[in-house]
């Protein structure tokens, strides 16, 4: 088992654990993900709600996170056993389990599409019309249940050979890359007529337009990008050492992955305005804008034949590349947390389990990819619920069974003047009282509204 543990337990540097931790965070979530929830909520102030629940409740949790993997160095299941005794706290690691494997499922399907039309972009370039047009149609099952299988191959060979190299070279040429490319387009949208109006939208507030649900969706889509809630980061924190500044490291992740998401979205939101003058319907009559789960995949191909035959190929390839290996890095870190279970709770061995659960993904995957309306259900219970949900169990359980003064012993190490910063008056204050709170208020308000 320790042989494992070395092998997986190895982040080379401290750079490094922050940037795996960023790859986890940074993928379809902030890019597929995040513009189409601001499209659906209503633009700015979707924004900043969600800004307001990755900083007041996302921050503080994956500091806990990030210290309890580093303090018990087990996969989530395990570490809870570890800390607390009783039925609770193993409940809490399989629950995770259990949201990873299903939001694995569904991640797969659309980390296929885009996959998929890094070819697709190749075909309509090259003139291959046809070939581009099967690889665009994103209801064709069949199609997407290649595309899906492929990409899990990818998952369980990096997962079975260690996790550790190959993620952190990754992600450290990938993640300079993808922001220039996003950069870049962002520029080449705001010539572009109508764009400003996507613009305004995007940065203008409108608070008429802020609710229950807008909220809901704020807090999941938190969960989701951020990586929170099933022990994903946990696991990644099993293999921190000690030297390493815990609160430094979940700050730059959470800049990261925030950062990004903004920039997709400046890019997406504008874009479909963009798309609207070339005589593409964007909204329903009561203005709001259209977002489904195709979304992102409608509009950036667009935008990448706007750009024209060399440009488009190189930005649109090299785009769906990226956001495939940013997809990549993430479903690795989701594939982790059920395999380092079975690992080191049923004695599996690391290939045994990647293969066996990766299998089992893969089923669901495939039922998904005929069935792509599964895709909204499946985020909604599993995101939007079941990942907070996992916060405030998380949160109980570091206030009530682990204490927030023990978790303040792990983090000081590599933290030294801890002591000496606001740290250790604010952060017990969230994660014991106001990051619970917050998520129990938004389920129970929502559930409520739901029965009513
Ligand atoms: N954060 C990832 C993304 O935004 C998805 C993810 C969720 C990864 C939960 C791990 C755990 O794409």
């Amino acid at each position: 088992m320790s042989e494992h543990r070395t092998e997986r337990g190895n982040w080379n540097s401290k750079l490094g654990f922050v940037l795996a931790a960023a790859g986890s965070a940074v993928g379809l979530g902030n890019i597929w993900g995040f513009p189409t929830q601001v499209a659906e909520n209503g633009g700015a102030s979707f924004i900043l709600i969600y800004l307001i629940c990755c900083l007041i409740v996302g921050l503080p949790v994956m500091i806990a996170e990030f210290a309890i993997g580093r303090n018990t160095r087990r996969n989530p299941v395990g570490a809870f056993k570890k800390l607390g005794n009783g039925w609770f706290p193993p409940l809490i690691g399989l629950w995770g389990v259990m949201c990873g494997v299903m939001i694995l499922s569904f991640y797969l399907v659309v980390a296929g599409w885009t996959f998929g039309f890094v070819f697709g972009e190749i075909f309509y370039f090259t003139g291959l019309t046809g070939a581009s047009e099967w690889v665009a149609d994103l209801g064709n099952g069949f199609k997407n249940a290649i595309f899906t299988i492929l990409f899990m191959i990818a998952t369980i060979a990096i997962i079975t050979g260690g996790v550790s190299n190959g993620i952190e070279r990754a992600t450290k040429t990938m993640m300079p890359i993808l922001i220039a490319v996003l950069i870049i387009m962002i520029v080449y949208v705001f010539t572009l007529r109508g764009s400003m109006d996507g613009l305004r939208l995007y940065l203008l507030p409108d608070f008429s337009v802020v609710n229950t649900s807008l909220v809901f969706a704020a807090l999941g889509q938190a969960f989701f990008s951020l990586s929170l809630g099933m022990g994903a980061l946990l696991t990644y924190g099993s293999y921190l050492k000690k030297n390493q500044n815990i609160v430094e490291s979940a700050t730059y992740v959470t800049l990261a992955d925030v950062g990004i998401a903004f920039l997709a979205g400046l890019l997406i939101i504008p874009a479909m305005f963009v798309a609207q003058y070339s005589g593409i319907t964007i909204m329903d009559e009561d203005g709001r804008l259209f977002a489904s789960t195709t979304l992102v995949f409608d509009v950036l191909p667009n935008l990448f034949k706007s750009m024209g035959g060399f440009f488009g190929l190189l930005f649109g390839a090299s785009f769906f590349v990226l956001l495939s290996m940013a997809a990549l890095t993430s479903t690795i870190s989701l594939l982790e947390v059920p395999v380092s279970y079975l690992i080191d709770e049923h004695q599996v061995s690391r290939k045994k389990a990647s293969i066996g659960i990766g299998g089992l993904v893969m089923l669901f995957a495939v039922i998904i990819s005929f069935n792509i309306n599964l895709i909204d259900v499946l985020a909604t219970i599993f995101n939007n619920v079941g990942l907070p949900l996992g916060g405030l169990m998380l949160c109980t359980f570091l206030a009530w069974f682990w204490k927030s003064e023990k978790a303040m012993d792990e983090i000081r190490h590599g933290f030294e003047d801890m002591d000496n910063t606001l740290f250790p008056k604010i952060w017990p204050v969230f994660v014991t009282y106001i990051c619970p709170l917050l998520i129990a208020l938004v389920l129970i308000t929502t559930l409520y509204n739901l029965i009513r």
